[in-house]
């Protein structure tokens, strides 16, 4: 590969339909999807990628039936528990963006005992967006921005893009060079919409459990291929 995106950011959507036309449930499509998921986190570790993150339980995911948000809120327990000894020996960081006061008390105790363990972790970043709104997190920046200069610890002349950045759940992060979604539909669904300013989009039309390793790095080659392409013609 030629380039290699810093940080690639993914919608990991179509694991429902996926079960369903296999005659499955829902959340066995979502199980299919973790399966993809821990492929693709191995992909990107060995694709020098720095930062993976990887949209996991939006706000609105709550709305859906309370099977599938219990199965859902069990994944991070099931899968920090069997992958963490790895990550601990792959250098992987593990960082949540999103609302993790509100997560069910298990589910935010497995992600604060991962980011913990894995604090000093120096290799890949798998963030998982989780129990994540762009627009909620946008609200809860001003929010926070708003307290600042109540306490004057930020006068509102220095407040600039750079600054409003680190009141982000993305915080000291670099935005997203490249935004996958899978599963069809060419949306962004309340995802890093401040973060994406400037990301390449990439929609491919495979349901997420499908996903796997040879797609993932074949739609990041195109994505920099006609990249690259663009660039030449403009050169010439
Ligand atoms: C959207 O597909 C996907 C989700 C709501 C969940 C994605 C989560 C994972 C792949 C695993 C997460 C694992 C951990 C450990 C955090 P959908 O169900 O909306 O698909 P549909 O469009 O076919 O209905």
């Amino acid at each position: 590969m030629k380039y290699v995106p810093k940080h690639v950011a993914l919608i990991m959507d179509g694991n429902g339909r996926w079960g369903k036309l296999r005659g499955l449930s829902r959340s066995e499509g979502h199980y299919a999807g973790t399966q993809t998921m821990e492929e693709l986190i191995d992909a990107s570790a060995e694709m020098g990628i720095e930062i993976l993150t990887l949209y996991a339980f939006s706000t609105e995911n709550w709305k859906r039936p309370q099977d599938e948000v219990n199965y859902l809120m069990s994944l991070p327990i099931k899968f920090f528990n069997k992958k963490l000894p790895e990550f601990m020996k792959r250098n992987i960081k593990i960082l949540i963006s999103g609302d993790i006061e509100n997560l069910p008390k298990g589910t935010r105790n497995a992600v604060l005992k991962a980011m913990d363990k894995t604090k000093n972790n120096t290799g890949l970043i798998v963030n998982f967006a989780l129990n994540y709104s762009s627009r909620s997190e946008i609200v809860h920046a001003i929010t926070d921005i708003l307290k600042d200069v109540k306490e004057q610890k930020l006068t509102l002349d220095q407040l600039d893009e750079s600054v409003f950045d680190n009141y982000l759940y993305t915080k000291g992060l670099p935005d997203p060079d490249i935004i996958i979604r899978t599963g069809g539909e060419k949306r962004v669904s309340n995802f890093l919409m401040w973060q994406a300013a400037d990301s390449e989009l990439c929609f491919v039309d495979e349901l997420f459990p499908d996903f796997k390793r040879e797609l993932y790095i074949r739609a990041i080659e195109d994505v920099y291929q006609n990249h690259e392409a663009t660039l030449n013609e403009w050169v010439v």
